[in-house]
């Protein structure tokens, strides 16, 4: 959840990890810390607040130290307060702490530590973790293997006892120039630079220093030195360390000129796009091709059900793949929050492949899922962005989204992304089954143009703005669409919610008739997703009913809806498209409604309140 950066080298480490805790923000960030090893101890710094807040603060300490370590909390154990910031030190004063995660067990581990005269500055669990490392630490007579020290023994013996899950970076008092860093849930990636090392909880934080990494994995412990380091795993193992180097450049992970990463994002769609479809088209031209799914054509055809999982704006892709799949392959589909999945052992069929979706393949609940459909013995596949992440990793196969670092919390070129790859998931199933080779070539025509289409849906937002700018005092909207433009409703609610914390609901449009009709008035707007297809007519009564309740009416429409005059209060047209692509198209508008309120409404675009961009506990 929070982010993590650790430097060891040459150059003073306070620079470099402010530097590093800015690009990760956007993980978590109630407030931050930094611990840096001077003059035989630990110097402390920690705000309540963003970065910004801590830098004044660190100019009080005239940091110089060579070695240390920063962190921003997204809180779960103990309010945001100065005392319970991260890093945390150990009340003997010889071990110093960031944590990203929750420890479980933190109170049996607290009531051990009080009986044996340990105290506690703060309320975190993080602290406890802090101090029985600092146990074991005064307990360890020193080692003579220098890889095997002291230090890292005593973190290996705390972290067997630790339940929950954590990615940590630990220093200790009398190893000046070194950093223990280990994980269990929690992403953490060693960079190895040029006479020093860094560790971060994203890559972000790493690639303007170097762009050779090694992607720690769960229950492994790096040792790091500004010119070496070495992995163990928890029962002392040694591993062999891959070093990757990372394909984006810190360029990637810049504003380059816009106001918000969200809106950067936005704009970058149509490249977005081209990267994710980029190869992946058959030569003849009618069916997609996928290289990493690990499963031959005819195992894939064995299949007759699939199964998607995943959380937040990306169960909303995975309910648009749902309808595309059973609409041009005609294969059953089931879509579930991850986080129910996990836990309601529901009777599955046989011959099911399950699929997780995730842009950062690190969100917990969908990589609990994940491990809850291996262990009942069925493959599961994963689309996801982050090259290297954890649910990457332990997928049987997969398909990456390729659209680079998504920074803005709020998910959008991944979401649409996410369409297109579940679009070109039903044309690779359904051309293994009914669809004809020229449905095919039609197919991926379609979706070789959406990039396209996407540019021209992006020339409308100038013409939101104006809209956004007459729609900022309502408190309550309400999102509605039929078929695969449902999902996208309840997706335009989400991002209203998420950054300008307007109460929105996203619904089936007919389905507003059982309940949600109550809320309309003259005080509740309407946003209608509609296409000229097959539902036009009913979508076009369902805004009567609204019109008929004075609510107002924000109309999404293809271009040959011909709308009842007056009927729509605004009106937003986007390109006629293939009914693959529809979603996409339909997405910019609803993505763009909600950036322009929440920057009428002055709120903190790309780090809106509560959330943080990967949800690393339950
Ligand atoms: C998207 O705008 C949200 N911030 C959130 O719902 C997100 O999509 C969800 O947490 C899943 O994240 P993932 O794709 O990284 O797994
Ligand atoms: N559980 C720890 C705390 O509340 C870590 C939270 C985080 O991941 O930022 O301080």
């Amino acid at each position: 959840m929070c982010g993590i950066v650790g430097y060891i080298g040459k150059q003073k480490a306070a620079g470099i990890i402010l530097e590093g805790l800015k690009r990760l923000e956007y993980r978590g960030y109630d407030s931050t810390g930094i611990a840096i090893w001077q003059d035989g101890h630990f110097a402390v710094a920690k705000k309540v607040g963003r970065v910004a807040n801590l830098e004044p603060e660190t100019a009080k300490h005239r940091f110089v130290g060579t070695c240390g370590m920063g962190h921003t909390r997204w809180a779960t154990h103990g309010g945001v307060t100065d005392a319970n910031a991260h890093p945390h030190v150990s009340s003997d004063g010889q071990i110093a702490l960031i944590h990203n995660g929750v420890i479980e067990n933190y109170s049996s581990m607290k009531k051990f530590l009080l009986d044996k005269g340990y105290t506690f500055k703060s309320e975190t669990d993080t602290e406890v973790l802090c101090n029985l490392i600092a146990y074991h630490y005064a307990k360890e007579p020193e080692s003579t293997d220098p890889d095997e020290s002291r230090f890292v023994i005593s973190v290996r013996k705390t972290l067997r006892h630790a339940e929950g899950t954590y990615g940590i970076v630990v220093m200790a008092a009398d190893h000046p120039g070194e950093l223990v860093t280990a994980r269990k849930g929690s992403p953490l990636i060693l960079g190895i630079g040029d006479g020093e090392s860094l560790v971060a909880s994203d890559v972000a934080a790493i690639v303007s220093r170097t762009q050779s990494v090694v992607y720690l994995k769960d229950g492994e412990i790096a040792h790091l030195k500004a010119n070496t380091f070495s992995i163990t795993t928890l029962t002392a193992g040694d591993v062999s360390p891959v070093i990757d180097k990372v394909t984006w450049s810190i360029a990637d992970a810049e504003l380059n000129g816009y106001a918000h990463f969200m809106e950067k994002e936005i704009f970058e769609q149509p490249l977005a796009l081209e990267n994710a479809m980029r190869g992946r088209f058959s030569e003849d031209g009618s069916t997609a091709l996928f290289g990493g799914l690990n499963i031959s054509a005819n195992e894939f055809r064995g299949y007759d059900r699939f199964m998607f999982l995943a959380c937040g704006t990306a169960l909303h892709a995975c309910m648009v793949t749902e309808h595309l799949i059973e609409r041009f392959a005609r294969v059953p589909v089931e879509c579930d929050y991850a986080s129910e999945f996990r836990y309601r052992n529901m009777p599955l069929f046989r011959n099911t492949l399950f699929f997780v979706m995730s842009q950062s393949g690190e969100t917990i609940d969908t990589l609990g899922a994940m491990r809850e459909a291996k262990r009942k013995g069925y493959k599961v596949l994963a689309i996801n962005n982050v090259v290297g992440s954890t649910i990457a990793r332990e997928a049987d196969g997969g398909i990456y989204q390729h659209v680079g670092p998504e920074v803005g919390v709020a998910s959008t070129k991944a979401f649409t992304s996410q369409l297109l790859i579940g679009a070109m998931l039903a044309l690779y199933i359904g051309r293994m089954r009914d669809m004809s080779f020229s449905e095919g070539v039609e197919m991926v025509q379609a979706l070789k143009r959406a990039p396209d289409l996407v540019r021209v849906a992006l020339q409308q937002a100038d013409h939101i703005r104006g809209i956004a700018q007459r729609y900022t005092q309502y408190r309550d909207m309400l999102f509605l669409g039929r078929l695969s433009l449902f999902p996208i409703a309840l997706e335009g609610a989400l991002k209203l919610k998420e950054i300008s914390y307007i109460h929105a609901e996203g619904y089936p449009a007919a389905e507003m008739k059982h309940g949600p009709i109550a809320l309309i008035s003259e005080q509740c707007p309407s946003v209608f997703l509609v296409s000229s297809g097959e539902m036009f007519n009913k979508v076009v009564s369902s805004m009567q009913e609204i019109k008929a309740r004075k609510g107002k009416v924000i109309a999404v429409c293809t271009e040959s809806c011909k709308l009842p005059e007056g009927l729509a209060d605004e009106l937003i047209v986007i390109p006629e498209c293939h009914e693959a692509v529809l979603p996409i198209v339909a997405t910019i508008p609803v993505q763009l409604l909600s950036y322009y309120m929440a920057v009428e409404l002055h709120r903190d675009v790309d780090k809106p309140r509560n959330l943080a961009k990967s949800v690393t506990v339950e």
